[in-house]
């Protein structure tokens, strides 16, 4: 698609008029308060910009998200921003964007894929390496020696597979290092509630320590031990991943004992890297965020200049 459109002698002096940029973005949902901020960063940046953008919220399910992208294809946009679901089954739609010459911007999640041409970039943090920060953290933390409880993100997602996988990695180091139980609570604080309730039941005096994949799961956990009495951030360790607003609450407050930051603020980003595509720049394949870990000592003098 062009940038600008040609000059058809209405306006006046025959300058060419720019076409308003089209984009379709495809977003996940509303699971978590990092997606929310992840929704607005992007949408406000597409104002901002005056691009119009077209938004389309999955509520979770992967079949929407192909619906989405099959209707912003027949609208030929100029590009399109996806947030993948899950990790696999993408190809025969992004093929479809390929070969109508659509790129596809992956945001936040990666996918697998046969064909690595299908999309252009995934702008992302580094999922592996954020478990792995959070592991080493709670070797660090818990002179290695530690019965975990750990609560998954969603089924098939990038982040829940990676974030798993860098976390043990990192245990291999530590035999005294355990993950007694794992579930998923699909990136919600009530399933993380849920999930950790079933924990207490069964294992309650044997829980040290929790690693969720996410904080909204870990504030869910918080509440679910405080009710049952135990005591969050003292008795029982807890780390996550996100680094947003509830989670220094909950630092500062002493329930949760770090976080680890994943960015959600693409907006900017994205719209660079859609302008630098479109003008016929080379981009990277992985776009990387450099996070870092929050702990509780830090949290009251960092809360106040967090953004999200
Ligand atoms: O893909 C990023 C993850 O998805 C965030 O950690 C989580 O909060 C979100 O739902």
């Amino acid at each position: 698609a062009e940038n600008k459109a040609p000059a058809t002698g209405a306006e006046g002096a025959g300058a060419p008029v720019a076409k308003k940029l089209t984009v379709g973005f495809s977003q996940v949902g509303a699971e978590s308060a990092w997606r929310t901020a992840e929704t607005n960063s992007i949408r406000g940046e597409a104002e901002k910009r005056g691009v119009d953008l077209k938004f389309a919220d999955a509520q979770g399910k992967q079949a929407q998200q192909i619906q989405a992208l099959t209707s912003f294809i027949a609208q030929k946009v100029d590009a399109i921003v996806l947030a993948p679901v899950v990790e696999t089954g993408w190809d025969v739609v992004l093929t479809r964007a390929k070969e109508a010459n659509i790129p596809v911007i992956l945001v936040d999640r990666g996918i697998k894929t046969s064909d690595e041409s299908l999309y252009t970039t995934l702008i992302a943090s580094d999922f592996v390496e954020e478990g792995r920060m959070a592991a080493e953290w709670l070797a660090k933390k818990t002179n290695g020696k530690a019965n975990i409880y750990e609560l998954q993100g969603t089924t098939g997602a990038a982040p829940a597979i990676d974030r798993k996988k860098g976390f043990e990695e990192v245990l291999q180091k530590y035999p005294d290092m355990k993950i007694v139980k794992s579930q998923s609570a699909d990136f919600t604080r009530a399933k993380g509630k849920e999930v950790m309730e079933a924990f207490i039941k069964s294992d309650r005096e044997q829980i040290q320590a929790v690693y969720a994949h996410n904080d909204d799961m870990a504030l869910g956990a918080i509440q679910a031990l405080d009710e049952a009495g135990m005591n969050p951030g003292k008795d029982v360790t807890l780390i996550s991943v996100d680094g947003v607003k509830g989670a220094f609450e909950a630092m500062v407050a002493g329930k949760l004992n770090a976080t680890v930051e994943c960015n959600p603020l693409l907006g900017p980003l994205v719209f660079d890297t859609i302008n630098k595509v479109r003008a016929g720049e080379k981009v990277e394949k992985f776009i990387k965020s450099n996070d870092q870990l929050f702990e509780q000592s830090t949290a009251a003098q960092v809360i106040g200049s967090r953004e999200y």
